[in-house]
């Protein structure tokens, strides 16, 4: 939540500034601004309440004069609305200095009580502002940002990435980080600081990890990595593994429609150099049997939709290891008493890295003396770091608030992590691990038949159903996350109400929402490996359309005995049963956007949301 740019360097900044907010504005858009050191030594400021565009109208109506040192910002409101004053940058020391960050400052009301005794004003309902203000205190103190700059911080309790400069010392951007997110861009004669490598990755593809509690100068000429009290500390240099093309919208309508059509390649790139003659080998896990060999209990903690792939990666875990799992939203997990040590491993799955339930859940675990491995997309996130061990997942960028293509990565990675374990504990079978690679060799093509045989008729039904209000989705199983992740998508772009429930569960209460005409989502497991389960879902059908339910079927290809029984059926290439979850989630994801589309809403940035979610 909030995105955030620094730069330093020969270049126009305010360029630099607007197209790295561009690229971060999934991180929040309710408003944005940038502030600038120019030519001539004096610090401009412009913000506006609305998304990125609003702001760039306004600059192209009234420029700011061009320099060659700035920060940008763009906010998912936390402490005040979404206001021009509420936006970032905060001036403070006679607007000689700017402020602009990210997260939560939870002492700032003693702060500002100290501040207001001291007589100082504000002119925000903001954290952020106390921290600039109080920032301004210390450099008219010390007469030294980066002197300045650590008294800060270090007075700061709760979540922040806070980047400031000031007039006086043009060419120089400080940046402090705590829970919250900031990598460092390496150019050749400028530098550059974003909440993550999208900010600048169209100019440099050299970066440094910077760890918790540091603070970073950068300059033109080089950049400074030191601890809160100024002790230098080693940086983690990386090189971003995609370009700025995987970022862009490129020829597509939206965001989402462009990761949708993803969805086989993420799937694809996540298994590539993981799969050798019919076994899984991760080499980020090589020297970590140890990690795995004394585990009794394994413990998935995740979000969103990452929780759901995790609900689905729980199946193939407990089949392939034998070790039992258990999926927690990772929020509930951290605030309950659970019993975890070190014969637990606690695998979280987050797409940025950064979410904040999830890495806060991530160190709890650690403290209790649980392992921990982190399934990630996003190289130099947080969440990686702080865990034992990490499994990257290889989505590419992720941009759309909704998440599509990370979610199939997620599981795909969930399940080389289960095989690659259930071989090191010797709990999987020669045979089963060569089906399963066959098996997952064979979903990247199946997906794209699905978009290619589907896609169209989805949308055109989609469209037809724009006036809907309320969409169920069931599933058994392993369809069970997927209903529920078919609900969520729906929420999220749409607007309108949906929920996901287990068909077994039907009959315990949630039958009573049907009426005549109301939609259903069911996915069908195969009747071929799943027969009695296939049986079952088959009457949960029945019955709700005995009651007036329109229904939807998600089913595997020539399965007819569903036709009798359903409005509308999706087909799905025929998988393994715990394949299918792979290709029967495609439907869901082009059928919400479809509506959101037919709605005429903003299917990458919806409504009060933001993508990676950096407060709890
Ligand atoms: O970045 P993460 O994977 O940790 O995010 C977790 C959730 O916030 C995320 O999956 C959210 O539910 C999506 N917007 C759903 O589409």
């Amino acid at each position: 939540m909030c995105g955030i740019v620094g730069y330093v360097g020969p270049r126009d900044s305010q360029a630099v500034l607007l197209s790295g907010l561009a690229r971060l504005e999934y991180r929040g858009y309710d408003s944005a601004g940038i502030a600038v050191i120019d030519g001539a030594g004096e610090l401009g400021m412009r913000k506006r309440a609305g998304k990125l565009q609003v702001l760039r109208d306004d600059l192209a109506a009234s420029p700011l004069a061009d320099g060659t040192t700035g920060i940008g910002h763009t906010r998912w409101a936390t402490h005040g609305g979404p206001t021009d004053a509420n936006a970032h940058p905060h001036l403070a020391d006679d607007d000689k200095l700017a402020v602009i960050h990210n997260g939560i400052i939870e002492n700032f009301a003693e702060l500002k009580d100290e501040l207001a005794a001291d007589g100082f004003t504000f002119r925000s309902e903001t954290d952020t502002e106390v921290a600039a203000v109080l920032l301004g205190r210390e450099y008219a103190a010390s007469g030294d940002l980066i002197t300045a700059f650590r008294a800060v911080v270090k007075r700061l309790e709760g979540a922040f990435t806070l980047l400031a400069m000031h007039r006086d010392q043009p060419g120089l951007v400080v940046g402090a980080r705590r829970n919250s997110p900031l990598v460092i861009g390496l150019g050749e004669g400028e530098n550059f600081l974003g909440s993550d490598v999208a900010a600048f990755v169209e100019h440099t593809r050299n970066a440094l990890a910077i760890g918790q509690d540091e603070i970073v100068a950068i300059t033109p000429a080089g950049v400074e990595v030191t601890d809160f009290d100024g002790a230098p500390v080693e940086t983690s240099p990386f090189e971003v593994v995609w370009d700025a093309s995987a970022a862009e919208k490129g020829g597509w309508s939206s965001f989402m429609a462009k990761e949708v059509s993803e969805e086989p390649e993420a799937v694809a790139n996540t298994l590539r150099g993981r799969l050798h003659e019919g076994a899984v080998t991760i080499p980020e896990l090589d020297g970590l049997d140890d990690l795995f060999a004394g585990i009794n209990r394994i413990i998935v903690i995740a979000c969103g939709t990452a929780a759901y792939a995790g609900m689905v990666g729980k199946y193939a875990l407990e089949q392939w290891t034998r070790v039992p799992v258990d999926v927690e939203l990772a929020h509930e997990f951290r605030y309950r008493d659970p019993v975890i040590g070190p014969d637990t491993l606690v695998v979280s799955i987050s797409q940025s890295g950064e979410t904040m339930d999830t890495l806060m859940a991530v160190k709890f675990a650690r403290e209790r003396g649980a392992k921990t491995l982190s399934i990630c997309n996003t190289q130099g996130a947080t969440i990686p770091r702080e865990s034992d061990a990490i499994v990257y997942t290889h989505a590419g960028p992720e941009v759309a608030v909704a998440s599509t293509k990370a979610f199939v990565a997620q599981i795909t990675a969930l399940y080389l992590l289960a095989l690659h374990v259930g071989r090191v504990r010797g709990a999987l079978s020669d045979a089963a691990s060569v089906e399963a690679v066959r098996e997952l060799e064979a979903v990247p093509a199946k997906i794209v038949r699905v978009l290619e045989k589907e896609q169209a008729h989805i949308e055109q039904f989609a469209r037809w159903m724009g006036d809907t209000q309320s969409v169920l989705f069931l599933g058994r199983h392993v369809g069970y996350p997927i209903a529920l992740e078919g609900a969520l998508k729906l929420k999220e772009i749409s607007y309108i109400h949906a929920e996901g429930f287990a068909a077994g569960e039907l009959k315990h209460g949630p039958i009573a929402l049907v009426e005549p005409g109301q939609a259903v989502f069911v996915i069908v497991p195969s009747p071929r490996h799943s027969a009695e389960l296939h049986k079952k879902v088959v009457s949960n059908i029945q019955e709700i359309r005995a009651r007036g339910a329109r229904v939807i079927a998600v089913a595997e290809e020539g399965d007819a005995a569903v036709l009798p029984f359903a409005d509308e059926v999706l087909r799905i290439p025929l998988a393994g049963a715990l394949f299918e979850p792979l290709l029967a989630v495609v439907p869901l994801h082009i059928f919400a956007m479809g509506l959101a589309t037919a709605k005429g809403l903003d299917v990458d940035q919806p409504r009060n949301l933001a993508k990676s979610v950096t407060v709890e």
